[in-house]
């Protein structure tokens, strides 16, 4: 394969930030763009002088295409991203997975079936801190992991709302789905323990019911009246090995600033702030140190670019640091918070 000849499926928000990211990779080239909204499709296409299909099955249909990059609302990764692989053609899929654990795994038998690879583009997995926060971890940095702190809470940052965010049906979840499934890959990865055994978690709808709380995200119109995700959720999860993570996602919250984010991992010889960069540990001289900025080994990918990444993985140039079972182990941890949530109890997994 000389150059990756990519189409893009959703011209929304972040499917324009990405295809930019693949414009900039000298060996791909957007082809062809597709969106349900004729507009945003031809506005993206225009910018990569790439051809506009006039639907995403015209585009998954084309025979000159490798791979194609997914960013539709959750509720329709399932079926775009089967018509992708069985049409013989790589995937890059943007979280999360899908609606729930079922729609993931049938994404991934096709995937299985088709032979192609399936990619899930979790971007903050190539974040320099996190790239830094594993190598560290691997290097024994921390000793024995046992807990891990992960959080990103906003105190306005609902997309837009009445959007497909904010509606159960079209999202499958709110915050939790969102940017909790950042946080809680990112732990799962320092601690590269992908294995859960049991989930307790309660999710929240306290501020969108309510008119509250929007953040402006997101290009889709406004087609729902009913906010009926969560905007805030909380869960426990114990991983065999005896680790534990605390999680928390919240797109509106009172709380003193407006966005809260970061996973701490906490080690019988040291801890780390990952996104504010700081190393906690006992100094040489019988202090405490606490160190911003840790010496960053050379990084694996160090142009912290998931699109970069796809794109090398296809050329064989580099591992796919996201497999699809651990993927599918994050959607089987979602799936449980909420089934927790609604029972009240513990979800043994
Ligand atoms: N990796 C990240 O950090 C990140 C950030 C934001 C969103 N996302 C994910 O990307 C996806 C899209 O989110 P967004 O923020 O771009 O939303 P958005 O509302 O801005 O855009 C979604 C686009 O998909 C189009 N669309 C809807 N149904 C479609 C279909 N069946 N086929 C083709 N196009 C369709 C809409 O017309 C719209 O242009 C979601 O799954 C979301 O969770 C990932």
């Amino acid at each position: 394969m000389s150059k990756i000849r990519l189409g893009v499926i959703g011209a929304g928000e972040i499917g324009r930030l990405t295809a930019r990211d693949f414009s900039r990779h000298p060996d791909a080239e957007i082809v062809a763009v597709a969106d349900l909204n004729h507009d945003r499709a031809s506005d993206l296409a225009e910018k990569f002088s790439a051809d506009v299909a006039d639907h995403p099955g015209t585009l998954i249909a084309r025979d000159d295409l490798d791979a194609v990059y997914v960013a539709v609302p959750n509720k329709f990764h399932e079926e775009v991203a089967c018509s992708v692989l069985d049409s013989g053609k790589h995937l890059m899929l943007d979280k999360p997975f899908a609606i729930d654990l079922a729609a993931a795994q049938r994404i991934a038998a096709a995937a299985q079936a088709s032979n192609r690879t399936l990619f899930l583009g979790m971007n903050q997995r190539f974040e320099r801190n996190v790239q830094r926060a594993r190598l560290l971890a691997d290097a024994g940095t921390f000793g024995n992991i046992y807990h891990v702190k992960a959080y990103w809470r906003r105190r306005q940052g609902i997309p837009r709302m009445g959007s497909w965010f904010t509606n159960k049906d079209t999202a499958g979840g709110g915050a939790l789905l969102d940017i909790g499934v950042h946080v809680l890959d990112v732990a799962l990865h320092v601690l590269d323990n992908f294995s859960p055994v049991s989930v307790s978690g309660a999710a929240f709808t306290r501020f969108g019911n309510r008119g509250l709380g929007e953040g402006g995200w997101g290009r889709s119109e406004r087609e729902y009246e009913n906010f009926d995700v969560d905007d805030f959720a909380t869960a426990m999860i114990r991983l065999d090995g005896g680790q534990v993570i605390t999680l928390e996602a919240a797109w509106a919250l009172h709380q003193p600033s407006a966005n809260e984010h970061d996973v701490l991992i906490y080690g019988e010889n040291a801890g780390m702030a990952i996104y504010a960069d700081q190393l906690f540990r006992d100094g040489a001289d019988g202090g405490y140190q606490i160190i911003q900025g840790a010496s960053s080994p050379e990084l694996p990918f160090p142009h912290c670019n998931r699109a970069t990444h796809f794109i090398n993985v296809l050329l064989g140039r580099e591992a796919a640091l996201v497999t699809v079972d651990q993927a599918l182990a994050v959607q089987k941890i979602l799936d449980a918070i909420y089934q927790s949530s609604a029972s009240g109890r513990e979800v043994m997994i």
